[in-house]
């Protein structure tokens, strides 16, 4: 639990210090306890108004781009720096307890972790962030030239790349399966996939949700088809971490990688990889220190890469517990009444939905193409003019995140502006 009287007397200190730019620990001073639970039954839109507090993105922005990265809110921000306050000191009572953060196993840190994937301790590695943890995949099974990777065409580039680099290296063919925009239904990627694995595919590669069009693919029955086929399956899970709820045991997969910076509003630098216990010994390792062919460490040895940021899984702990807190059903339901609404607000003004029309594949993020609007000149336009952050992609799509902390009154912002660029651009 984050200590805010520790922090605070912690902080004060600092806040002195810093108080002419006015602090982050002066701003973090003045945020007020978390809400009770029991507000949200009695009064929803209270509920988070109140969560809202403890971001510090100030009141008149709007932050719909938690697909590229989180805000950390206080709790987390907080929990980072008792981690510096206890590992700076250099007190620790065993000497060779030197902080030597690259060697330790960190169950402190996986276990919570691990009951809020669903996998054990051992299964799980810490590691920077999903760029990495995927490169540890690709990097570390064995496959000769002309072994196939089976991906989606809406993998990110630092989903793709680690494949691209292999591919360079060793001679290995990558295929790709195009979705369609939007996918209809879970049936139709399963169906795109069976009929693109052939007999040299080693291994299907796909994101759980897009960074394309934030489609949540059916990652159960296309684990279970890799394994019918005796296919390694592993997954991009940068998004889901915090958006929705995650089980990796019962999703089946091989390995996973995740960046819980985004939705579970980790700290940046705080993410995961993911290997099912009959495939560890099956993965090389890719960067090597002691312990690195030792398989008694099972998971653990994929996180030893030397030096390393402990306070940032401080922040990850106190994340963890921040969405245990508000639990996690609560929280995806209020990302999907979010992301539903401003999607059918979209809707409502012709906007092309490259959204799933399946509930079921679709969470947070909302894609829609709006040409002929330019999508960086409008991100500037309502950045510049209305303080509200959207990303999209070229040359006409818009990605509208919606984390949970959000109000209804700032997607209607969002759409008022929307609606006005599009007046004063006499686009009908
Ligand atoms: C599906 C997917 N994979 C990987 C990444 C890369 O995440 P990170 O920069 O945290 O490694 C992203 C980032 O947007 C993503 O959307």
């Amino acid at each position: 639990m984050f200590d805010r009287r520790h922090f605070l007397s912690t902080a004060s200190g600092f806040a002195a210090a810093f108080a002419v730019r006015g602090s982050l620990f002066a701003q973090l001073e003045k945020v007020p306890p978390l809400p009770d639970r029991s507000l949200l039954d009695k009064n929803e839109d209270a509920y988070w108004a109140e969560l809202r507090k403890q971001f510090l993105i100030p009141e008149n922005e709007i932050y719909l781009n938690n697909g590229t990265v989180g805000s950390s809110p206080a709790p987390v921000l907080g929990a980072v720096f008792d981690g510096y306050n206890t590992t700076e000191k250099m007190d620790q009572q065993d000497p060779e307890d030197y902080p030597i953060w690259g060697y330790a196993a960190w169950n402190e840190f996986r276990d919570p972790l691990a009951d809020f994937v669903g996998c054990t301790r051992d299964e799980i590695a810490l590691l920077r962030n999903a760029t990495e943890a995927n490169s540890y995949i690709a990097n570390g099974v064995d496959l000769k030239p002309g072994d196939e990777v089976l991906m989606t065409d809406q993998e990110h580039p630092g989903g793709v790349h680690p494949w691209n680099l292999k591919a360079r290296r060793y001679g290995i063919a990558i295929r790709k399966v195009a979705l369609p925009l939007p996918v209809k239904d879970a049936a139709q990627v399963l169906n795109l996939f069976n009929d693109a694995i052939t007999s040299r595919t080693r291994i299907i590669f796909f994101s759980h949700i897009t960074t394309v069009t934030g489609v949540v693919l059916p990652a159960q029955e296309l684990s279970a088809l890799a394994r019918s086929k005796g296919i390694l399956s592993a997954i991009d899970g940068a998004h889901v971490t915090g958006m929705m709820r995650l089980n990796l045991h019962d999703l089946g997969c091989d390995m996973y990688s995740s960046s819980p910076h985004k939705w579970l509003m980790a700290p940046k630098g705080s993410g995961f990889l993911y290997v099912r216990d009959e495939v560890i010994d099956r993965l090389w390792n890719t960067i090597a220190t002691e312990g690195w062919d030792e398989p008694r460490l099972r998971a653990e040895r994929f996180q030893r890469i030397g030096s390393s940021n402990l306070p940032a899984l401080w922040g990850l702990r106190a994340s963890l517990k921040l969405a245990n807190d508000i639990g996690l059903d609560r929280i995806e339901k209020r990302h999907r009444s979010l992301a539903d609404y401003v999607l059918a607000e979209m809707m409502k003004r012709r906007a092309d939905s490259w959204t799933s029309p399946d509930a079921a594949l679709r969470c947070a993020i909302v894609t829609v193409n709006v040409p002929p609007i330019q999508r960086m000149e409008l991100e500037k336009w309502m950045w510049n003019t209305a303080k509200v952050r959207i990303r999209g992609g070229e040359p006409s799509k818009l990605r509208l995140s919606t984390p949970y902390y959000l109000q209804r009154k700032d997607l209607d912002r969002f759409l008022e502006k929307f609606d006005e660029y599009k007046k004063a651009k006499q686009i009908v």
